[in-house]
């Protein structure tokens, strides 16, 4: 939900969000039926089933974690970047032009269908929306519409005063069920259309950042402006590198965030747990108000930036992160892998290609199925797989993650591996047929990418 806050001397922000939050438990144990508490807790009269209970209110809270929760971060971006004043446009109380709907379409930002409203989605329909109008993307904004950012408003001008980001900007998609870029939100799906860098540029003052990098700002922008769709860079404000040693950026594509139940260790490079991560994202690449702690980062050999700002000990008077790192963590390991879509590849290939994966490919050796990572210490250099080390060598541990593949059809646009070095499923494919030398036939090849895409 967008946030108000009063225009008076002191600024009050009204959180309905945590009003909502408070009341899930309510409303959890009121909906017994929505929630399938009949099949959970035995038969109708038995006792209720305090596991199961606690599991539904945790993965409620989760969600809107998941889905709303800035953990304070509008006092980064908005406050001191102050993206809020470009995203409004000096028309509405901001700097420049402002940022039509069609821009921030074009930007890969996604339109959530039920928070819309019936009057936008009719006059989307019919073509009356000016999309071209800032305007309408704060109307947008104000309705907690544009899937990720949550705008925060002045309750009495109504301008928009500051801007916060959560996880679902870059780890939802939506249906496309309405319309391009506008239906129902798929939480968990990586938003590969999504340019961050190009979102983070708009930002009038990146001052903050070029201090905290040792660079000028226009060194800034044209670091982000290297990113392209659907990546990030995790790292670059640990150890300030921004480029590979070839040329070509650092930053590395975002993954699902769903699936990841049983699986050891996360993100490209493997830093931690789920739970690790979030904590991580949520303190230093969010800027949310909370506390990390990570000895590692003060290396300060490997991670100079993060060495000097003490990024490894963050400590806000107020943590509005911690608390909800539980239920947060929980909805997670929740969120189901799609299937692919009916007819997206060959059954009876893909059964061949199985064989193949488990068999004479080797692949089953690293990717375990059904987890398709391994049980354990989940690990590899980059020697082992055949691909340079630098991103590895970016990390606590040196090492690639072995990528859980199920769910790949969801996210093809950008390429694979950590960096999209590979266009399409086919280039893995040949990849590991040359570096295993497995010798696989072309039939063989095609059989394992319909294996790969029925994931
Ligand atoms: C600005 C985009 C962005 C935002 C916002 C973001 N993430 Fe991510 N996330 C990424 C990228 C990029 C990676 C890969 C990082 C790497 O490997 O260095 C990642 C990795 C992850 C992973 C690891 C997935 C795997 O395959 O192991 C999880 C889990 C995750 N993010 C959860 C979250 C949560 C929860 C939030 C909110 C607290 C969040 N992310 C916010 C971009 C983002
Ligand atoms: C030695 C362990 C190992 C073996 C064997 C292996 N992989 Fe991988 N695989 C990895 C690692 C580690 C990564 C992550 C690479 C990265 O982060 O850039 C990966 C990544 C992938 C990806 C990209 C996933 C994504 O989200 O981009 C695919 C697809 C894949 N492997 C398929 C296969 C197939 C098919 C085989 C057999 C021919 C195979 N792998 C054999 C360890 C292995």
């Amino acid at each position: 939900m967008s946030h108000l806050r009063d225009s008076a001397a002191a600024p009050r922000r009204l959180h309905f969000r945590a009003v909502a939050l408070a009341l899930v438990p309510l409303i959890v144990s009121s909906c017994n039926d929505v929630f399938g508490d009949d099949d959970d807790d035995g038969a109708p009269g038995t006792a209720p089933d305090p596991v199961m209970e606690n599991a539904e209110a945790m993965i409620a809270e989760g969600r809107e974690t998941f889905r709303f929760d800035t953990f304070g971060d509008e006092a980064f971006w908005g406050d001191t970047l102050r993206l809020h004043e470009a995203v409004a446009g000096a028309a509405n109380g901001g700097v420049g032009p402002g940022l039509t709907p069609a821009q921030a379409l074009t930007l890969g930002l996604k339109l959530d269908s039920a928070a819309v409203g019936s009057d936008i989605l009719n006059a989307l329909q019919q073509g009356t929306l000016d999309l071209n109008d800032p305007a309408n993307t704060l109307e947008l904004l104000r309705r907690d519409a544009v899937v990720g950012v949550d705008g925060i408003f002045d309750t009495v001008q109504g301008n928009l005063v500051s801007i916060g980001i959560t996880c679902a900007l870059c780890h939802s998609y939506v249906d496309d069920s309405f319309d391009e870029s506008i239906g129902v939100r798929q939480d968990g799906w990586a938003n590969r259309d999504l340019d961050v860098g190009a979102i983070v540029a708009l930002a009038p003052d990146l001052s903050a950042v070029a201090t905290l990098l040792g660079v000028d700002e226009a060194t800034v922008r044209t670091v982000l402006g290297s990113w392209g769709p659907g990546k990030f860079d995790a790292e670059l404000l640990l150890d300030g590198k921004a480029e590979k040693p070839g040329g070509g950026s650092s930053a590395t594509l975002i993954p699902p965030a769903f699936g990841l139940a049983g699986v050891n260790l996360h993100t490209w490079t493997g830093w931690g747990s789920v739970t690790y991560w979030n904590a991580f994202v949520a303190n230093l690449e969010m800027h949310g108000q909370g506390t990390f702690y990570d000895p590692r980062l003060d290396d300060a050999l490997k991670f100079p930036v993060a060495a000097t700002a003490q990024l490894g000990h963050v400590k806000s008077t107020d943590d509005l992160i911690t608390p909800k790192l539980g239920s947060l963590h929980l909805y997670q390991l929740a969120l189901p892998i799609p299937e692919p879509p009916e007819g997206s590849f060959d059954p009876i290939a893909a059964q061949a290609g199985k064989e193949l994966f488990e068999g004479r490919a080797r692949c089953a050796e690293c990717h375990v199925p059904p987890l398709y990572t391994e049980p354990g210490w989940n690990m590899h250099t980059g020697a082992e797989i055949g691909i340079d080390e630098f991103q590895a060598l970016r990390s606590p541990d040196e090492r690639y993650r072995t990528a859980p593949l199920r769910g790949l059809f969801s996210h093809t646009e950008g390429g694979f591996f950590h960096d999209g070095r590979f266009a399409t499923l086919a280039d893995v494919v040949e990849h590991y047929d040359q570096h295993f030398v497995l010798g696989l036939s072309p039939t063989e090849k095609d059989q394992l990418v319909e294996f790969l895409v029925s994931l």
